[in-house]
């Protein structure tokens, strides 16, 4: 595949983003943050983009009352910035069905849990570690994969499994999880941009 160009989705801290454009730093991953675009302006991830000088938009429903026009909004950033993957880093929307069409297999996501378990609409976040807390799970971890129309369901690329203590909070959890996601989002990367990966 060769260098990816990525567009990045984020609507919270963007720590998996810095993760990432910390991968493109170290030359670890063979890539390029295009753009950034997060629908809340105070995201820290928006941040992030800034002093990384990484071209960055708040794009969202306060804009863009329509949901198609808040679709083909987004598509239109990313492609002005020459995106060919599109990175959805702690995106809390969903994605509108232009922007998966045009980026067909192109849409990546992660996901606080092993999927197919703990996924679909409502579970996100620390919704996602308190279910696992509550369901008595002894493992936990996060998950690559594709987006597709419907909610955590597309083909998944990699996984990283987490132990589950008795004494964890959804805190301490979350933050074990958190630690790999940093890992497997640019190590997957770094496969599609190999070609170890075809997307
Ligand atoms: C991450 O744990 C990510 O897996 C999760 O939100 C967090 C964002 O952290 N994503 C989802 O729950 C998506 N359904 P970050 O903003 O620090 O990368």
């Amino acid at each position: 595949m060769g260098k990816l160009y990525l567009g990045f989705l984020a609507s919270r801290g963007g720590s998996n983003l810095q993760a990432i454009i910390d991968a493109i730093k170290e030359g670890k991953l063979d890539a390029v943050p295009c753009v950034v675009i997060s629908n809340n302006s105070n995201a820290f991830a928006l941040e992030r983009a800034r002093r990384e000088g990484i071209p960055c938009y708040h794009i969202s429903s306060k804009h863009y009352p329509d949901e198609n026009e808040l679709d083909e909004a987004i598509l239109q950033t990313m492609l002005r910035h020459n995106v060919d993957t599109v990175v959805l880093a702690g995106y809390m929307k969903k994605v509108g069905n232009k922007l998966l069409q045009h980026f067909k297999n192109r849409v990546l996501n992660i996901h606080p849990a092993l999927l197919p378990k703990y996924g679909g609409k409502g579970m996100y976040g620390e919704f996602v570690h308190k279910a696992v807390l509550e369901a008595g799970e002894k493992e936990s971890g996060c998950t690559v994969h594709l987006v597709d129309e419907i909610y955590d369901h597309g083909r998944i690329l990699g996984q990283s499994v987490v132990p589950v203590y008795p004494d964890d909070t959804v805190e301490s959890l979350a933050a074990r999880v958190l630690e790999q996601e940093h890992k497997l989002y640019p190590q997957i990367l770094q496969k599609i941009a190999s070609g170890e990966i075809v997307l």
